[in-house]
């Protein structure tokens, strides 16, 4: 885990994370040095009476100080950039991944998911980061230095701080062990509550339009009460922490007083000495308490990492490495061989045996109940998904031959579910391509019957589009869809249900201007209404992820019982 996070981070921040460490050492070394000194200056100076002794090594003491100050500003320094860094590397890097999701990658993360991972996640791990690097390293230092220190002064003395040690290690070690299980809970019902949140902002509107905002509601409050229970549960053993350890700090000053008392007033101990003693005492008791709160961030980061991890670690699944980039189609041919694929590997698949042939330039119609898998055989043509059997050909080679940016420059699709950006409708237009003149986009809106209702826009093509394009009408935004997909000037366009949400008048001008402004482009158009396939030179008919029937109009009146009775239903409507 450490290592996939390591990786990644660039090597000048890789040089903070070694260089800081080693300043906090230097400033521990400081800060324990003190002690002896002022040990020094009262035993020799102020015991003496000896001014000049006292203003030396008074003068020592503030310079080493000040030299520790500033070892403490410059790591504090440093392990920020570090972890600044750290972070942005790790949020670039999930950022890259996820864009190189394939949609079966993309399926199994939820965006919900994605979204709190690549910000509350990130954000606990770099804090876990920039903490380990100075107090991981300080308090172990300081740990140990001032306990030699300790037991140079006095190991008589020493020995009474020694043995409360181990009752501080037990009670510390038993708090986080119970503690863990407890945080790790908190942090899933935190996902939880996250998921909620989400699910329901993007859904608002259907939330509103089936008056679910009470029942919401309901359902986020109980979330809300779960993550409170776990976090006070966890929050509960940890407040026990503190306490203990001030108690033995305090019995142990208590102690140290009193049998330091003790030798000095038999002698065998000078003054100085025990002040510094104590001073070593409260450091090694405070790098225990720091450790103690260290451990708890990395605890609760850790299933932050482990989050992040498995992101970075997703497989890659659909690649274009072995691809020519030369290869481009040659023209709009597809050819399905034999076809089998499903979502969740081959035990389960969703199409079967699928074998069919579409000229260049042909415009063929497909038709067929829902969840008939239609559009789950259109994606195969741009290569969102990959085969599991057979294969897919595109201006007669594979698909998989293709780089993706050549296969995908030459297959235009509109998905079922499209979406615009943000951005105005220009801008959107240009997605489909960058160097579209404003004479081309004009051309590509008035083939897909969008012109008109833009120019109605208050700005026309400069209107701003809310998020997903919220301030068009459902029809609207797939014309606006079909415009962009229109300027990639592809070989093989793929019309998804792209016309569901248009008028039949205009679905039907729609079709005229492609079919006239767009010939030679291989045209798929997935329909429910058979009025919107008159003028395919095929229709396919699938049922139940098999390719039914295929043939023309007149064709599948005479053979396909299915089509005919949609044709019948269809018809019927219409009386
Ligand atoms: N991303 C996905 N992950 C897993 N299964 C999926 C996914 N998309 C679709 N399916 C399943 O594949 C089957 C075919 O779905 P598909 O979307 O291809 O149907 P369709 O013919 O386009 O339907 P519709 O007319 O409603 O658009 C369905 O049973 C569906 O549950
Ligand atoms: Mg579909």
């Amino acid at each position: 885990m450490i290592k996939t996070l390591w990786q990644g981070m660039k090597r000048r921040y890789r040089r903070y994370t070694f260089l800081a460490p080693l300043i906090v050492v230097l400033e521990v070394l400081m800060d324990v040095s003190i002690p002896y000194v002022m040990s020094l200056l009262i035993n020799n100076g102020i015991g003496k009476g000896d001014i000049g002794y006292v203003l030396r090594y008074g003068l020592l003491m503030v310079g080493l100080s000040i030299v520790s100050l500033l070892f403490g500003i410059l790591s504090v320094r440093l392990g920020t950039m570090a972890g600044t860094g750290f972070s942005k590397g790790v949020r670039e890097r999930l950022f890259h991944k996820v864009q190189d999701f394939s949609f079966a990658s993309a399926d199994r993360f939820s965006i919900a998911s994605l979204v709190t991972r690549l910000t509350t996640d990130v954000g606990n791990v770099e804090m876990a980061f920039t903490m380990c690097l100075r107090m991981l390293v300080r308090s172990p230092v300081m740990l140990v230095s001032a306990t030699a220190m300790a037991l140079f002064m006095n190991a008589r003395l020493a020995a009474v701080f020694l043995l409360a040690i181990p009752l501080i290690g037990f009670s510390f070690f038993y708090i986080i062990l119970r503690a863990y299980p407890l945080f790790q809970q908190m942090l899933e019902r935190m996902d939880g509550l996250n998921g909620r949140v989400q699910e329901n902002l993007n859904a608002i509107r259907v939330v509103k339009a089936l008056v679910r905002e009470d029942y919401e509601i309901e359902r986020f409050e109980q979330q809300a009460q779960d993550l409170k229970e776990a976090q006070i549960r966890a929050e509960r053993l940890l407040i026990w922490n503190q306490p203990v350890m001030n108690l033995a700090m305090y019995a142990c000053m208590i102690a140290i007083s009193w049998f330091g008392g003790i030798l000095i007033v038999q002698g065998q101990m000078e003054t100085g000495d025990l002040m510094s003693f104590i001073s070593y005492v409260t450091q090694i008791l405070m790098s225990l308490m720091m450790l103690s709160r260290i451990f708890i961030v990395l605890i609760t980061s850790r299933a932050s990492a482990m989050r992040i991890v498995e992101v970075l670690d997703t497989p890659v699944d659909l690649n274009d490495d072995a691809a020519d980039p030369a290869l481009a189609p040659q023209d709009g041919s597809i050819v399905f061989e034999g076809v089998g694929f499903g979502y969740y590997g081959e035990e389960r698949l969703i199409l079967n045996d699928i074998n069919l042939s579409i000229r260049a330039g042909e415009t063929v119609g497909i038709i067929g109940g829902t969840g008939s898998a239609k559009s789950t055989l259109v994606q195969l043509i741009p290569r969102l998904y990959d085969v599991q059997r057979g294969r897919v050909l595109v201006g007669g080679h594979d698909v998989r031959d293709y780089k993706f940016e050549t296969l995908r420059g030459a297959v235009a699709m509109v998905l079922q579910k499209n979406v615009l950006f943000s951005g105005s409708v220009r801008e959107n237009l240009r997605w489909g391509n960058e160097q579209a003149t404003d004479e081309e986009l004009e051309a590509a809106c008035r083939a897909a019957q969008a012109h008109d209702f833009v120019t109605e826009l208050p700005q026309g093509y400069d209107t701003e589009l809310g998020q997903g394009g919220v301030n068009l009408s459902g029809g609207q935004r797939q014309r606006l869809c079909i415009a962009r997909a229109l300027l990639c000037k592809p070989k093989i366009l793929i019309l998804d249900d792209s016309t569901s949400a248009v008028d039949t008048l205009t679905d039907s001008r729609l079709r005229a201007a492609l079919s006239e402004r767009h010939q030679g482009v291989t045209t798929l158009i997935i329909a429910q209404r058979i009025s919107s396939l008159t003028n395919a030179d095929r229709i396919v008919v699938m049922e139940g992820g098999r390719i039914e029937a295929v043939g023309t109009h007149e064709q599948l009146l005479e053979s396909s019982a299915i089509y005919r009775e949609v044709y019948e239903t269809q018809l019927k409507g219409v009386a």
